[in-house]
């Protein structure tokens, strides 16, 4: 029995396609009548990707990517009015594509809102990372005259536009602290869009981003909100990182808080010298959360699903090495994350 590529649960035997829910499918790709491959080798999808580059269409972001658009009976990568995009893993990183999708998974099993995706086999059997746009809704009321449905643009901003942080300089997808965006997000949407933010941070932890910066967090004025979460991948499996975040968590990284003691592990501190729940508590306060009961949900959510996760991972696409690797990630930052518990 195959594992859908979208929900990462069994399939069962009378979907149209062998390794997709027919609901699932739908839910990504809006048809059952394309077909449930790319129509592309990597290899042509990076002549594609070396054509489109001199062109002031490309997606920003560090992997190759490139637009796709759904028609209703067959999948084309466009330079503009795409539904989709689509990631290849880089060379540098095997299986960044099972990896992303693992780990979107596993944030919307956690109730995150995460961006839609799903695996898709390229024409010689690799799984691309293939992921709905949410900046464009379909026009309900409009199509255009050549039958083509009209798409509405929902504008975004990545806290380096949000927050105006220069693009010039090094270290400028850090240039703040989880501290300081959770306050901007809190000023600007209030509560629920904060604690969104704090579980995400968490999360994160838990699965072992360390790629969680400014560029990779972004918001959806019009729409009051951070946008779905995206670009969420375990980077640990990769290299090792001796930060365990991919921004500061609080600003008194230097300052003498018990907290501070706590994660830093500073000589005579009373500190684990990482990350544990109260340290994310203490986020919480600060960025103005007015009770962390929806947090301690969130913790015992986290604990009760985690044979879930367990499992998620068990029957991923990963190879079995990479299997091994990420659940290693995920409990040694679970134990963290709870030890003062144990
Ligand atoms: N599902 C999506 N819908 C709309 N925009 C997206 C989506 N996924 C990513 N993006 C945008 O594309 C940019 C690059 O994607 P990302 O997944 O971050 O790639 P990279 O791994 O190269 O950084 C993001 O910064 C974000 O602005
Ligand atoms: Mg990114
Ligand atoms: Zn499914």
């Amino acid at each position: 029995m195959e594992i859908c590529k979208i929900c990462l649960k069994e399939n069962n035997k009378d979907s149209k396609f062998e390794s997709y829910h027919d609901k699932c499918f739908r839910s990504v790709f809006e048809t059952l009548k394309v077909k449930d491959q790319l129509p592309f080798t990597r290899k042509e999808f990076k002549t594609k990707k070396a054509r489109e580059k001199s062109s002031r269409f490309s997606i920003s972001g560090m992997q190759p990517k490139l637009s796709l658009k759904v028609y209703e009976t067959h999948l084309e990568t466009v330079e503009t009015n795409g539904t989709h995009i689509i990631k290849l893993s880089p060379e540098e990183y095997p299986e960044c594509s099972e990896n992303e999708h693992l780990s979107m998974e596993i944030f919307r099993l956690m109730g995150i809102r995460t961006a839609e995706c799903a695996l898709m086999k390229l024409k010689e059997g690799e799984n691309a990372y293939v992921t709905k746009r949410f900046d464009r809704y379909k026009n309900p009321t409009y199509t255009k005259t050549n039958g083509e449905d009209e798409y509405v643009k929902i504008h975004q901003e990545d806290m380096m536009q949000a927050m105006g942080i220069s693009n010039e300089g090094e270290g400028k997808y850090d240039a703040k602290t989880y501290q300081q965006v959770g306050e901007y997000i809190f000023s600007i949407f209030g509560t629920i869009e904060a604690l969104e933010f704090l579980k995400t941070v968490i999360l994160n932890f838990c699965i072992g981003n360390d790629d969680y910066h400014l560029k990779n967090i972004s918001i959806q004025s019009e729409k009051n909100r951070l946008t779905p979460s995206y670009d969420i991948v375990n980077t640990l499996l990769y290299a090792k990182s001796d930060r365990e975040l991919g921004l500061y968590l609080l600003n008194d990284k230097d300052g003498d808080s018990e907290f501070s003691k706590d994660f830093e592990g500073k000589e005579g501190g009373k500190g684990y010298g990482f990350y544990t729940y109260s340290c994310f508590n203490e986020l919480g306060k600060r960025i103005g959360l007015p009770s962390l009961k929806l947090v301690d949900k969130f913790y015992n959510d986290l604990k009760n699903k985690r044979s879930t996760i367990t499992q998620m991972i068990q029957s991923s696409y990963l190879n079995e090495e990479h299997k091994e690797k990420y659940l290693e990630v995920f409990n040694m930052r679970m134990d963290k994350l709870f030890k003062p518990d144990s």
